[in-house]
């Protein structure tokens, strides 16, 4: 008996998760990755129709929602435009999804919190967004959830990776180029590799691959970061010490300072550190530290 591989439709295959996505889910399907821009395929998710009709001519057994308008300051001033890639078209996608028979795998942020809890944050926890990011993002969550079928919604905090556009690589630009550098102390969550959660959402797809009857009861919202805490300034302290036992850079200084000293046009939460265990118990993921996943992907860097 011949077995067909299911076909896996990709969006956002230039981002930081979507390009590692497209490389972790390559032995467990016919991938179809697509960009904003660019050959073969392009689609702007700010564009219904042109979102349905990829869909309806691709016909996937799952869709990967990678894409989403992800630039958290300048949101603010483009509210309309966020909200049609992040809050309006996941509901686009949920309902193809449920059409063809497709399960829809999509990202969230923790910026849908308000960081004023004083434990890591479950699923349930009360939403309150700071700002315009976190607004949409929120509503494409829900727009997926009110469609329902067959979705899964990852959560996760601070994505960095050795590509795209990321702390970790405008801390290593920064720390070539000047001795000290002034890093937000009072701002907590895990920093989550862009490849660890790529990886995770393969090890999902193959459990759910092998046992299909999961799909209806495993449905919904998960929490999914690497394990551990830090702040920002702790993250570029790690990046930074890193640096100087590699490239003998020298001692840099990284000097804490409060959110209030580095004002930005959005509000970010002070704390958002995630609880995994659903996750975790339902799929049977196994979490590195974010120092650990920090040394695998710097390692690939060398
Ligand atoms: N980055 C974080 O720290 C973080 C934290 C928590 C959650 N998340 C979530 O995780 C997911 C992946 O994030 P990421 O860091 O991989 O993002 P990313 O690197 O910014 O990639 C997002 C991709 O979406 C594409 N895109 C933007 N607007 C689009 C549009 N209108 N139509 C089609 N494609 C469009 C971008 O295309 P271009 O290449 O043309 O820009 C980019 O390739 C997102 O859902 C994000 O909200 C991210």
């Amino acid at each position: 008996m011949t077995v067909r591989p299911p076909c896996l439709l990709i969006l956002g295959r230039h981002g930081q998760v979507g390009w590692e996505l497209e490389r972790c889910v390559v032995s467990l399907g016919a991938i179809v990755a697509v960009g904003a821009h660019g050959a073969p395929l392009s689609v702007n998710l700010a564009d219904k129709a042109a979102l349905r009709d990829l869909v309806r001519s691709v016909k996937p057994d799952w869709i990967f929602n990678a894409a989403a308008y992800t630039a958290v300051d300048r949101a603010e001033a483009e509210p309309d435009l966020a909200f049609a890639v992040n809050g309006e078209a996941p509901g686009v996608l949920a309902e193809e999804a449920r059409r063809g028979g497709a399960v829809l795998v999509h990202y969230s942020t923790d910026y849908v919190f308000d960081g004023t809890a004083n434990r890591p944050y479950v699923e349930t926890d009360e939403t309150r967004p700071l700002n315009v990011y976190g607004q949409t993002k929120l509503a494409g969550e829900r727009a997926i959830q009110a469609v329902g079928g067959r979705y899964l919604i990852f959560r996760t905090t601070w994505i960095y990776g050795a590509r795209g556009h990321n702390f970790l690589l405008t801390i290593q630009r920064l720390a070539r180029e000047r001795d000290e550098l002034r890093i937000v102390s009072d701002q907590f969550a895990a920093p989550t590799w862009s490849r660890f959660l790529a990886q995770t959402t393969a090890h999902v797809v193959a459990v759910l691959e092998r046992n299909p009857d999961r799909l209806e009861e495993v449905a919904g919202l998960y929490h999914v970061t690497n394990a551990g805490q830090t702040s920002w300034h702790g993250f570029a302290e790690a990046i930074v010490a890193n640096m100087g036992q590699c490239q003998a850079l020298g001692a840099k200084r990284v000097l804490p300072i409060a959110t209030e000293d580095y004002p930005t046009p959005a509000r970010r939460p002070k704390y958002s550190v995630f609880d995994n265990s659903k996750a975790e118990q339902t799929f049977g993921i196994s979490r590195p530290t974010w120092e650990q996943a920090l040394a695998l992907c710097l390692a690939q860097q060398a």
